[in-house]
């Protein structure tokens, strides 16, 4: 889970949220489709949302993050970046089941102010999340999930994106690394940590 405090995001949303509001902002989100060998990348769509909760449920399950998020924080959390500006929100299907996921909008510069003198926000995306069924790890998945984000953020004008991650989540490093990602710095030349959680660190590539 990249986005921080999620307490608040989710206090702040409606408690009423239900599929119905999801679905008709899915219905909004832009076009992509990459068919490969084993799986296929597109937008997600109505009748992915209890796979996507499954995949993000058990991901996130895992060390170092050790969450445990219930539907409808799952929900709420989609709900949240769904509504933010230009989003995007992509899935990996095999065999008509959902095996990964990713999704991120224009970056809510509100949550980190500290990186506000590194982007230019408006033409900055944020990749909240990137996960993958552990049954299909290693096989490209989260790399092709990221790659279209990389593609459909270029198409809407996006020139950076930037995330977060845990240094000592080896597979999410090697993922971005392989990408092009590099680990933010701020003027000093020092990299810039999360200040809630110090383990974490900003990476971002320019992609304009
Ligand atoms: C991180 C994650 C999305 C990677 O997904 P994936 O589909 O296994 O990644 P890919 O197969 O596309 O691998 C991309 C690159 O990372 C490398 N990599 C992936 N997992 C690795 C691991 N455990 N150790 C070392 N390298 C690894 C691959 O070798 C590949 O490098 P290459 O293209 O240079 O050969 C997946 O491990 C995951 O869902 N983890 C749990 C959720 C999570 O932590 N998400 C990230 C939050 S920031």
């Amino acid at each position: 889970m990249l986005i921080g405090d999620d307490t608040k995001t989710i206090a702040t949303l409606d408690n009423r949220i239900d599929k119905t509001t999801i679905v008709g902002l899915l219905r909004k989100l832009p076009e992509y489709e990459l068919v490969g060998r084993t799986f296929a990348i597109r937008r997600a769509k109505e009748g992915d949302i209890d796979g996507i909760i499954e995949v993000y449920q058990k991901a996130f399950a895992e060390p170092p993050w050790n969450e445990t998020w219930n539907d409808k924080q799952v929900l709420e959390s989609m709900l949240f970046n769904l509504s933010a500006r230009k989003p995007i929100m992509l899935v990996a299907e095999s065999e008509n089941k959902i095996i990964g996921l990713t999704w991120g909008c224009g970056i809510p510069i509100e949550k980190f102010p500290f990186l506000a003198n590194r982007i230019t926000p408006e033409s900055t995306s944020y990749v909240a999340e990137v996960a993958v069924d552990g049954n299909y790890r290693k096989e490209g998945v989260g790399k092709s999930l990221t790659r279209g984000y990389m593609k459909l953020a270029s198409r809407d004008g996006i020139q950076k994106i930037v995330l977060r991650t845990d240094k000592s989540n080896i597979a999410a490093m090697a993922l971005y690394y392989s990408l092009g990602f590099q680990e933010m710095i701020n003027q000093t030349n020092e990299q810039i940590l999360d200040p809630e959680y110090p383990s974490r660190v900003y990476l971002s590539v320019n992609i304009g």
